[in-house]
């Protein structure tokens, strides 16, 4: 695997791969690789010639810096596991690289709508941060398809938007969350939670199945579902932001109409938050 710290040699990396006509996969992380992540190299290996993955803690994208300062940093175990999996190419950019004007008055990709619900909501400025330099790492790295967890369901549908509204001709493959056996996404806030946490935390997924199952026997309204989820996620200690059914397809409320449903939620225990989402309807594909 090659490492690649300047915008130059990245250029000289990729140009002749794709004069020779290689389908190039891109995987943007922020490191503390975990096998979520690896899932989405698995995938773009198999999808793709040649696999470029980047590692950035993206400071545009955090609206709380002490978030930002504590996000776990262990590169020389991400290079391993990234040696492991096969990857051709790790960029590293640093911030000087990314914003070399630095980050105010900078022209930024904003996605309307859906970004202004949920996480938006939550974290305000958050999803600016996540398109710009989405797209800014696209325009460096000019891949064929990129891969993106559906753990991150609202940032998935976001970078889905913005390459259909910007006419980029990238393709965006979603990858299925990735979890522990007991249930609990991956995630690299995981490390963060205390050892009474870390056991709390699988009760998050099993109520999003309870809300999923609920849904489906529809004998309740999706409202008293959703408080009743949330009252259940306080009374085992979760500070609870949001749970939420919403359309897969928008983000919107979930009515009749909506083909495919989904759960989300966020929830904090002690300083980590936790997102996490559930697919309710099932659609069998077409024969
Ligand atoms: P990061 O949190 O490092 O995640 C990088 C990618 O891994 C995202 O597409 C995310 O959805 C996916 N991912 C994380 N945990 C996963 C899991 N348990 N299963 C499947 N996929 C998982 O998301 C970001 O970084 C940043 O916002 C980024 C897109 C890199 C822009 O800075």
């Amino acid at each position: 695997m090659k490492n690649i710290i300047s915008i130059q040699a990245l250029k000289q990396h990729i140009q002749p791969w794709r004069l020779s006509g290689l389908q190039i996969g891109f995987v943007p992380t922020m490191g503390n690789l975990h096998a979520g992540h690896i899932e989405l190299i698995n995938q773009a290996k198999i999808h793709c010639d040649k696999v470029v993955v980047s590692i950035f803690v993206n400071p545009l994208q955090f609206n709380d810096v002490f978030d930002f300062e504590s996000y776990p940093e262990t590169l020389d175990a991400d290079q391993q596991k990234l040696i492991d999996a096969n990857v051709d190419l790790l960029f590293l950019p640093t911030s000087k690289m990314i914003y070399p004007n630095g980050q105010q008055n900078i022209t930024k990709v904003c996605v309307p709508v859906i970004t202004e619900i949920l996480e938006g909501e939550s974290r305000p400025g958050h999803f600016d941060g996540v398109s710009t330099v989405v797209n800014k790492l696209f325009n460096l790295v000019q891949p064929h398809a990129v891969f993106f967890g559906e753990k991150d369901y609202q940032q998935l549908l976001l970078v889905n938007k913005m390459v259909e509204d910007l006419n980029l001709s990238i393709e965006v493959k979603s990858v299925q969350t990735y979890r522990e056996v007991d249930g609990l996404a991956m995630s690299s806030r995981n490390s963060r939670l205390s050892t009474t946490q870390r056991k709390l935390a699988p009760k998050l997924y099993q109520i999003l199945k309870d809300v999923s199952q609920q849904v489906l026997k529809s004998e309740q309204s999706l409202v008293s579902i959703e408080k009743r989820a949330i009252k259940n996620l306080e009374c085992q200690g979760f500070d609870v932001d949001y749970v939420c059914i919403k359309d897969s397809k928008n983000l919107q409320t979930a009515n009749d109409q909506s083909v495919s449903r989904r759960v989300l939620a966020a929830v904090k225990l002690g300083d980590v938050r936790l997102i996490d989402n559930l697919l309710i309807d099932f659609i069998p594909k077409a024969l």
